[in-house]
Order: C-alpha cells, then sequence, then structure tokens
C-alpha cells in the first residue's frame, strides 16, 4: 500500500509556519490572479462575463500562427528534445540580433543575447545581477510585477505615482531626485496595465539624464545605472504611435540597456514560453549561469521554431497584420463605447489606446450608490459591482501598484471577441445609468 503523505502533513501548522524563509514567506501572490479567480467562479456558475482581467490570451479567439505550430512539430519530429545551451540555441540567438538589426536598426554583436523561458527569466536575472539587498530600484506605477522584482532581490523601491497626463509614463523630473543614487530604472513601452506608448521626447530625456549621471560615475569609478527596458508589447503600437528605443535614441545607451522581449505577447504565445534579453555582453556574462542554474529555457523545438520564424519575415507579417488589426478592432471599439459614453456626461473616461491589449479607462463612481444599495467607497468596490451588476471583469489599477481610488481600470481585451466588447458596453451602459 503507498504511503498516505496527506495524512503526515495535517497537524503541522508549526513545522509549515516555520518551513520557509522570511523572504518566501514575505512573497505575496499576484493580485490579477486573486481576480481572475473570482471570475472564473462567477463564469462556472453560469454568469456570461466578458473577462478583460489576465493579460492573456484565449487560445479560441487568438491563436499562434500556424507556421510556428507547425515548425515546433516538425522539431520535434526531427528529434529536437536533448537540453539547449544555457544562453539560447546559437540560431534562435542569431535569429534575434537579425530582428533587432531589421526592424529595429540596432546592430548587436554575438555575445549579447539570453534566451528564456519567456520574458520573466531574462527580467529576474537582470536584477539578480544588478541588485544588492539595499540597492534602489526606481520605477514608476501603475506598472507590471516591478513590486515583486525589487522584494525579491530585497532592493530599495523608490516609486514614482505617474499621471494620467504623461500617459502614465515617468518623466526625467520625476526621476531626477533618486538618479544619484538608483542602480535601476524600469521602463516598459508600450505599458502594461495603460496600454500607452513612451514618446520619444520623454524616453530621449531620460537617456540623457542616465547618460549625464553614467558619466560622472564613471569618472568616480562607481556602479552605472541600467535602464531595465521592458518592450514585450513593442510590435503592438496603433495608428502614429511609434515605437522607440533607448538605443536608437542615444546609441551610447547600448552600454546602460537592458532589453527585455519575448514572443509571449506579440505572437499570442504567452504559453509558448519564449522570451529573451539582449544586454552588455559582460552582463549577459552573468546572465548565462543564473538562467542556467534556474534552468529556465525555453524548450528546443520552440525556440528552434521561433528562430525558423523569425527569419522569415514574409511568413509572419500577414498573421500579424491580421493579429494586430483584431487587437486593434477591440480596443478601438472599447475606447469608442466608453468615449461616446463620456461625452454623454456619464461618469466614465478612457485614454486613447496606443498599443499593448490594454485599455485605461476611469470610472468616476466613489460615493455613488450600486444598485444593490451599497456605497461604493473603493476601487475595489466599483470593481466588484461592475463584475456582479454587469458581467464586466476588470483590474483596477491598485493592481498595479497604484494608489487607491483613483477610480483607473486596466481592461485587457485577450480573450475577448468584438461581439463580446460591444455587449459589455450595452450592460455597462445600463448600469451606470442605475448608478447615476
Ligand atoms: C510588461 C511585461 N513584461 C513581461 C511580462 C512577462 O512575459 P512572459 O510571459 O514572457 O514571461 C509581462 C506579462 O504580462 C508583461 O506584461
Amino acid at each position: 500500500m503507498a504511503i498516505d503523505c496527506g495524512a503526515l502533513f495535517e497537524d503541522c501548522e508549526s513545522l509549515a509556519q516555520l518551513t520557509p524563509s522570511p523572504l518566501a514567506a514575505g512573497m505575496e501572490g499576484s493580485a490579477i490572479l486573486a481576480i481572475a479567480g473570482q471570475v472564473k467562479a462567477r463564469i462556472a456558475s453560469g454568469a456570461d462575463v466578458a473577462n478583460f482581467t489576465v493579460g492573456d490570451f484565449k487560445p479560441g479567439v487568438f491563436a499562434i500562427p500556424e507556421a510556428f505550430s507547425k515548425y515546433i512539430g516538425e522539431e520535434l519530429e526531427a528529434g529536437q528534445t536533448n537540453y539547449p545551451p544555457a544562453i539560447g540555441v546559437p540560431e534562435l540567438r542569431e535569429a534575434i540580433r537579425n530582428l533587432y538589426e531589421r526592424e529595429l536598426g540596432l546592430k548587436y554583436p554575438e555575445g549579447t543575447v539570453q534566451v528564456g523561458s519567456g520574458a520573466r527569466p531574462p527580467i529576474y536575472s537582470a536584477f539578480r545581477i544588478l541588485v544588492e539587498p539595499g540597492d534602489l530600484v526606481v520605477y514608476s506605477v501603475p506598472s507590471w510585477n516591478n513590486n515583486y522584482y525589487a522584494y525579491l532581490n530585497q532592493a530599495r523601491s523608490e516609486v514614482i505615482t505617474a499621471s494620467p497626463e504623461d500617459g502614465f509614463m515617468p518623466t526625467a523630473e520625476a526621476l531626477a531626485p533618486y538618479l544619484r543614487e538608483a542602480r535601476v530604472l524600469c521602463l516598459n513601452s508600450p505599458l502594461n496595465p495603460t496600454g500607452t506608448t513612451i514618446s520619444k521626447e520623454v524616453l530621449s530625456d531620460l537617456c540623457v539624464a542616465i547618460i549625464n549621471e553614467n558619466k560622472r560615475r564613471t569618472a568616480v569609478g562607481h556602479r552605472p545605472l541600467i535602464l531595465l527596458y521592458d518592450q514585450v508589447y513593442w510590435q503592438l503600437t496603433f495608428g502614429e504611435h511609434k515605437h522607440w528605443t533607448p538605443v536608437e535614441l542615444h546609441p551610447e545607451m547600448a552600454r546602460y540597456t537592458v532589453f527585455i522581449d519575448a514572443i509571449s505577447k506579440c505572437w499570442a504565445g504567452t504559453g509558448m514560453r519564449v522570451g529573451w534579453g539582449v544586454v552588455p555582453p559582460w552582463i549577459r556574462g552573468r546572465m548565462k549561469p543564473l538562467v542556467g542554474h534556474m534552468g529556465a529555457w525555453a524548450a528546443r523545438p520552440e525556440q528552434l521554431a521561433t528562430a525558423r520564424l523569425l527569419n522569415e519575415p514574409e511568413t509572419i507579417a500577414p498573421w500579424m497584420d491580421e493579429f494586430k488589426g483584431a487587437v486593434q478592432e477591440r480596443l478601438t471599439t472599447l475606447r469608442d463605447g466608453l468615449w461616446a459614453m463620456r461625452d454623454e456626461g456619464m461618469p466614465v473616461d478612457a485614454l486613447d489606446a496606443e498599443g499593448a491589449i490594454y485599455l485605461s479607462a476611469r470610472f468616476d463612481l466613489l460615493g455613488k450608490t450600486a444598485p444593490d444599495g451599497r456605497t461604493l467607497t473603493s476601487d475595489e468596490d466599483v470593481r466588484r459591482m461592475l463584475l456582479e451588476e454587469a458581467d464586466i471583469a476588470v483590474v483596477p489599477f491598485t493592481a498595479f501598484g497604484y494608489p487607491p481610488k483613483s477610480g483607473w481600470v486596466r481592461f485587457s481585451i485577450g480573450a475577448v471577441t468584438v461581439e463580446d466588447v460591444q455587449n459589455s458596453l450595452v450592460r455597462l451602459r445600463a448600469l451606470l445609468e442605475k448608478v447615476a
């Protein structure tokens, strides 16, 4: 008979409490996933929820490129099932360098690419390499997960509260007080959760500040300030909004920039787990053993298939056009619907859809009474009401570190159809009429 381990785990409260390190014990779970749990429960109870919560894709709505699936199958059939090198297979590293040269105008040499299982291992390892306990990490809110990475590396954090007028991006002015001390500045554009992009001017100002600060540090032999530039959504920008890189604006920034990238969002392949960092060679040299010891590699067939597809811009381009069009259609339908309600005097507004798969919306409902008679006193109250009364599931910016009671929420469109968006706008209008 098998040993019943479950029984051995009962009555172990003190053991359970004493086992994890203080660091692990203090680690918080994702606030977004907690909301997603509630949404799932509501869907399971039979409600037809428009799920705008997770930054993910529903495969039935957004599928990965067909050629990608085909190539993965072919690589598997060809027996590509052994360990990949810790830095990634050479074919993929070269394809990434070619992509950056072709699309971003950046020619990186061999020895600058670190592949990982998605964008997270390069982010985590960059923190690990750059940040000592107590070092200062600066980032703005709302933003995605910087708080967790800072916590895991016992960094001190300086959190800049970005404003909607600045498209929720930090400015050189806001950064100035922390420049002399900061070890890492985290930037993400297009930004999760806002769907906004950093402008050429603002990014350029930030780069000048970093370059000047690093001139000062080099002269006195101090460690440089590094820009962690997360551009996982860079291929998803809309209309006149363009993606800018620090290195194209100020080539010297190549010395101080850690690019973070992945196929997760731009190929709708969040579960495929292929990401990378493009970094100065001395940082890649340290990333290799770190990612290697974690074993956070992308699977070998997926790496090889990604390499093939990256090298075939003519195969991916039509898919990309269609994918981007579908993302944009959902975002603009949502934006236009919210703007129409705003123009009629309803207590809602939205920013323009500039990039990524997100739209920022603001509900001005605090102090108002929900249909169930409760007074809305927080963004969490508003979120619950939207879910319970209109079957609209969103994530308040508080889950991304933004101050409470701002009214701002994130709509993510990866799991909805255009019809879902239209239907949810009808339900939202009816709800806002009742509340107002
Ligand atoms: C800005 C940003 N960077 C990185 C990631 C993580 O990407 P991956 O799934 O490739 O690890 C996400 C995921 O939501 C993200 O929004």
